[in-house]
Parts: C-alpha cells; structure tokens; sequence
C-alpha cells in the first residue's frame, strides 16, 4: 500500500466532501420529485388530494406538485397546485422534438435542448413555439380528477 503525505491526504479528504456534497444535492434534487401512481378511470386518471401532503416533524407540509403515473401513460402528467381546487395537468413531453421534460419547481425543463415551460405550460424558453398540451381538471371530494379526452 502506497503511503500518502498530509498534503495528498487532506486533497483527496476535500475531494471527497465535493462528491459527497453533490451527491447530497443530487439526493435531496431527486427527493423533491414525488410520483403519484394515477388511477384509471373512464374519462382519464384520478388521484388523491392527499398525494399532495406528507407529514415533517408532526407537521403536514404541501407539495406544489406531484408527477402522475400509470402504465398506462407513455408520459408522466405535471400536477401543478395553485390551491386546494385549482390544479393544471400538463403533458410532459416536450413540443419542440417529443423528449421527456423534468419538472424543476414551478416549471418544466427539456434535457434535449433545453426549453422551458411555465406550470400552465405556456412556452418560456424555446426552441420549442407550442406550448405544452394540458387536460382540464376537476375536484371531487377528495379526489383530483385529469380527463384527457381532449
Ligand atoms: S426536444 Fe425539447 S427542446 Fe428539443
């Protein structure tokens, strides 16, 4: 075994602590995305209002939006909460040449080529020109309700 100096020692300690620190944003990244597998029903999918809220130290925090889910779907579907009954469902494929986007917050982002949508999936950053192909929503009780007939 090779023995190393302090010097080479605290360099490789340091680059440790950067991949580890990315590795944790990467981390925490991925643990802000939350999939909510959607429940097929005659005009289109459903999930609960509670996929939207979790509990933190006996608190319940909100999601402001969750990406919905089935086999069924070739894309996931963006639900974005404006508040307790208002929602939008975007399509998460991208207008521009069809590439899944990746919400980031309160927009989406194509890895292609890198447009951007807003959460009503109005173009904010092309190349894509049309924006994003959206459902109408309804509520009902406590369930959320994405027809995607049109
Ligand atoms: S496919 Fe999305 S920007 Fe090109």
């Amino acid at each position: 075994m090779k023995a190393i100096n302090r010097r080479e020692f605290v360099k490789q300690g340091c680059l440790a602590c950067v991949g580890s620190g990315i590795l944790s944003i990467t981390l925490s990244n991925c643990s802000s995305v939350y999939y909510a597998k959607g429940t097929v029903e005659t005009t289109g999918i459903s999930v609960l209002k509670t996929e939207f809220t979790y509990l933190r130290k006996d608190q319940t925090v909100t999601r402001q939006y969750i990406l919905v889910q089935n086999d069924k779907l070739e894309f996931p579907i963006y639900l974005y909460r404006f508040s307790e009954n208002e929602y939008s469902a975007l399509w998460m494929k991208c207008t521009h040449q069809g590439s899944e986007l990746q919400a980031s917050g309160d927009h989406l982002q194509c890895p292609a080529h890198g447009s951007e949508f807003n959460n009503r999936g109005i173009v904010s950053q092309g190349p894509a020109e049309k924006n994003l192909r959206s459902f109408p929503v309804s509520v009902l009780d406590n369930k959320i309700l994405i027809d995607l007939r049109s």
